[in-house]
């Protein structure tokens, strides 16, 4: 199986290497062979050809099983033009698999609970899945950069638009996703305001009474969806939503689980899928071997389950986590007194011994 690896910008680097250690590992136990293939995207791909989603990079996806992603960006970048952004990379990659469902699963573990903001008994077993539209509405409409209007004031714009066909194909795969978890769809939108919104309302509302009678859907404005996040966790399943407030949601719903380095995320359309880490780049600690490389350990995993169908491996890699969580081992931003502080690579060499035992 062909595997793309887009290590990108910061620390992207050590925790790819770090998830290919432990994909290694478990190719060796379940006897498959992973060939990879490493790409260019985001900054170093600006620093190296002069834009952020190479020709190559597209290409050695496309033809891939999988992709694997670490992240983009960083404070180099910050002046470049806005066409070539690193952003801009991971943006394109998303449009050119056609990447339109973005998945973001949180789960808060007994390990980390009492890392999180909120008080552990309010976070401890929530377990949510984010259902995120991820090719559509306002990150993909007209973008209309500053300029000077007809009264000579300087505007800039940004359309939010979806269409029926858009707003089916995400739903869908939320009420399915909920088939297999608790049953119940939260869809996110901001109806009282916008058209797009009521567009989105009325369509999946429709489709729940027409294919998913058996899911329960109920509907939550953004603001008010950002504040249940915080004060009742638990109560969500599946929240589904388009792609901004998806963005907005997933962060927020991030931090839960005690830290942003643990968590992983899924991006699937009809072709090549694309697994990443939900945190960014880390510029600050880059290259210090310090970062913690559970988050892309766990999307490699998701990889595993969804794109390459080892279904066994892909639990197998959970549960090697789990273990060596278990067995105290953290790294610098789970660390507290009584444990065992590792590095980046020593992490992903438990895990991988782990799998291997
Ligand atoms: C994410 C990121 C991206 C997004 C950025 C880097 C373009 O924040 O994956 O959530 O906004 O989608
Ligand atoms: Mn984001």
């Amino acid at each position: 199986m062909k595997v793309t690896l887009l290590p990108g910008d910061g620390i992207g680097v050590e925790i790819i290497d770090a998830a290919v250690e432990v994909l290694e590992a478990v190719a060796t136990k379940f006897g498959f062979t992973l060939e990879f293939d490493k790409q260019l995207i985001g900054g170093c791909a600006i620093d190296a050809v002069g834009v952020p989603l190479p020709e190559a990079t597209v290409s050695s996806a496309k033809a891939a099983d999988a992709v694997l992603l670490g992240a983009v960006g960083g404070p180099k970048w910050d002046n470049v033009a806005p066409e070539i952004r690193p952003e801009k990379g991971l943006l394109g990659i998303r449009k050119a698999l056609g990447l339109y469902c973005n998945l973001r699963p949180m789960t808060v573990s007994n390990f980390t609970a009492h890392l999180s903001p909120l008080r552990p008994e309010q976070v401890a077993g929530a377990d949510l899945l984010i259902v995120r539209e991820l090719t559509g509405g306002i990150y993909f409409g007209k973008h209309d950069e500053a300029h000077l209007n007809a009264e000579g004031v300087e505007e800039a714009s940004d359309i939010e638009l979806y269409t029926v066909p858009e707003i089916k194909r995400i739903a869908r795969y939320a009420f399915a996703a909920a088939r297999q978890r608790r049953g119940k769809v939260t869809s996110v939108d901001k109806a009282n305001v916008l058209a797009s919104s009521r567009l989105w309302r009325r369509v999946v509302t429709q489709l729940q009474a027409e294919e998913y009678p058996d899911v329960e859907l109920n509907h939550f404005y953004v603001d008010n969806c950002a504040m249940q996040l915080v004060l009742n966790p638990k109560q969500f399943d599946v929240i589904l939503t388009n792609n901004i407030f998806g963005d907005i949601l997933s962060d927020e719903a991030s931090t839960l689980a005690g830290s942003i380095g643990l968590l992983p995320s899924a991006s699937l359309g009809d072709g090549t899928g694309m697994y990443e880490p939900i945190h960014g780049s880390a510029p600050d600690i880059a290259g210090q071997g310090i970062a913690n490389p559970t988050a892309t350990i766990l999307s490699a995993a998701m990889m595993l389950r969804y794109s390459l169908k080892q279904t066994e491996a892909a639990s197998a890699v959970e549960e090697a986590v789990n273990a060596v969580m278990e067995q105290g081992y953290r790294t610098k931003d789970l660390y507290s007194e009584g444990l065992q502080l590792v590095s980046t690579s020593e992490m992903a060499a438990l895990i991988a011994a782990e799998l291997l035992k």
